[in-house]
C-alpha cells in the first residue's frame, strides 16, 4: 500500500505469519532498495514488493526489486505480459491485481502464478465494473486454475473464512493494515479509519481510475465535480498531484486522498500487525468452528 507499507509494516507482517508486501508505488527506485534491505534486517521470513505496473519508472523499480533478489512479486495497475518474461527469467513467483473475469484469464494466459482478485469495497485504486468480492470470487475461483487472493473488505477471521468459502485459496487485507502502528501512514490518517463508519467511503475520480477514499472535502469536491459533467481533463486539475502523499503520509485529513475501503468501518482501534494477525487467525477458527455447526448444543 503506497504511503503505508514500507519495511517496517512488511517485516511485522511477515514476522507474524502473513506474508509482508513493501509498496514500491509511492518510491522511488532507491528509496525501495533502501526498504528491502531494512525489511531483511526486520525479518527472516519471505516478503514482496507490490509493483504498480503504470509508474513510469516501472523498469527501475523492477530491475531494484530482481538486483536486491526478492522473488515474490505482485503488480497491478497494468499488463504483467509485458513483463513476465523477465520476473520468470529471474525464477520470480509473480501475482497480479484482476478486478474482473476477463483479466484473471488474461492474466493466467500469459503465466502469472497466482491472482489476487479485488472487489470494489476495496481501499485504494479499484477496477472501473464495480464488481462486489462476494460476486467476483466465485466467478473467478470458478474460471482459473491458478490460485485466488481474494481483496476488499476482509479485515477480520470472518470476511477471511468466507472469502475460502467462495473459493478463495488466500486473502490479502488493506485498510486494517493501514491503521496498525507499524504502517507509515501519518497518525491523522489512521485515526480517520478508526473513525469512519460504515457509510464512510465513496467510489470517486471514476473518470480517470476509479478509487475508494473516505469523503473527506476533497473526495466530495471530485465527486461535485463529476456529477456537474467536469471533462476528465478539469478533474484531473482538481487532483492535481501528490494528493495521496498529502492525505496518508502528511495527514492532511481535509484536503489530501484518504484511501481506505468500505470494511474500514469496522477498524476501531489502531493496533501492531502481529495483533491483526492473531485475532483474524482466532476470529477465523470461531468462524469454521461456527460454519461446522460446533457451536451448537446438540439437537438443534
Ligand atoms: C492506503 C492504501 C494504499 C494502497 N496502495 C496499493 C498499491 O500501491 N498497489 C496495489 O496493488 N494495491 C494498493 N492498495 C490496495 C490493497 O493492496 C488491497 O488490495 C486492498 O486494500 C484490499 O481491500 P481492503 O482495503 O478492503 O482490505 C492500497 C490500499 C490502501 C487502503
Amino acid at each position: 500500500m503506497v504511503w503505508c507499507s514500507g519495511a517496517k509494516l512488511a517485516a511485522a507482517a511477515a514476522n507474524a505469519g502473513a506474508l509482508g508486501l513493501i509498496g514500491a508505488g509511492s518510491m522511488k527506485p532507491e528509496l525501495l532498495i533502501e526498504h528491502i534491505r531494512k525489511c531483511r534486517q526486520l525479518t527472516q521470513h519471505p516478503f514482496g514488493v507490490n509493483i504498480p505496473l503504470i509508474r513510469g519508472d516501472v523498469a527501475k523499480l523492477i530491475e531494484a526489486t530482481l538486483s536486491e533478489g526478492v522473488r515474490i512479486v505482485f503488480t497491478s495497475a497494468g499488463n504483467p505480459a509485458l513483463h513476465i518474461d523477465q520476473f520468470k527469467a529471474a525464477g520470480v513467483t509473480v501475482v497480479h491485481v484482476i478486478a474482473s473475469v476477463k483479466h484473471a484469464l488474461k492474466a493466467q494466459s500469459v503465466g502469472v502464478d497466482a491472482v489476487v482478485a479485488e472487489g470494489f469495497e476495496a481501499g485504494g485504486h479499484n477496477g472501473v465494473d464495480e464488481i462486489t468480492t462476494f460476486c467476483l470470487i466465485p466467478q473467478v475461483a470458478d474460471a482459473v486454475t491458478i490460485p485466488v487472493i481474494a481483496a476488499g473488505g476482509i479485515a477480520d477471521g470472518r470476511g477471511m473464512a468466507a472469502a475460502l468459502v467462495l473459493g478463495a485459496d488466500a486473502v490479502q487485507v488493506g485498510t486494517r493494515f493501514a491503521a496498525t502502528t507499524e504502517s507509515s501512514a501519518h497518525a491523522n490518517y489512521k485515526q480517520a479509519i478508526t473513525q469512519a463508519g460504515d457509510t464512510a467511503t465513496v467510489l470517486t475520480l471514476k473518470s480517470l481510475t476509479p478509487v475508494r477514499l473516505i469523503k473527506n472535502d476533497f473526495a466530495l469536491q471530485t465527486l461535485a465535480a463529476e456529477r456537474a459533467g467536469a471533462t476528465p481533463d478539469q478533474i484531473r486539475e482538481l487532483l492535481g498531484t501528490k494528493r495521496e502523499r498529502r492525505g496518508i503520509f502528511e495527514g492532511d485529513v481535509a484536503e489530501g486522498e484518504l484511501e481506505a475501503g468500505q470494511i474500514a468501518g469496522m477498524v476501531k482501534e489502531i493496533i501492531s500487525a502481529e495483533e491483526v494477525v492473531r485475532q483474524m487467525v482466532k476470529e477465523y477458527q470461531l468462524a469454521v468452528q461456527r460454519l461446522r455447526g460446533d457451536e451448537w448444543p446438540v439437537g438443534r
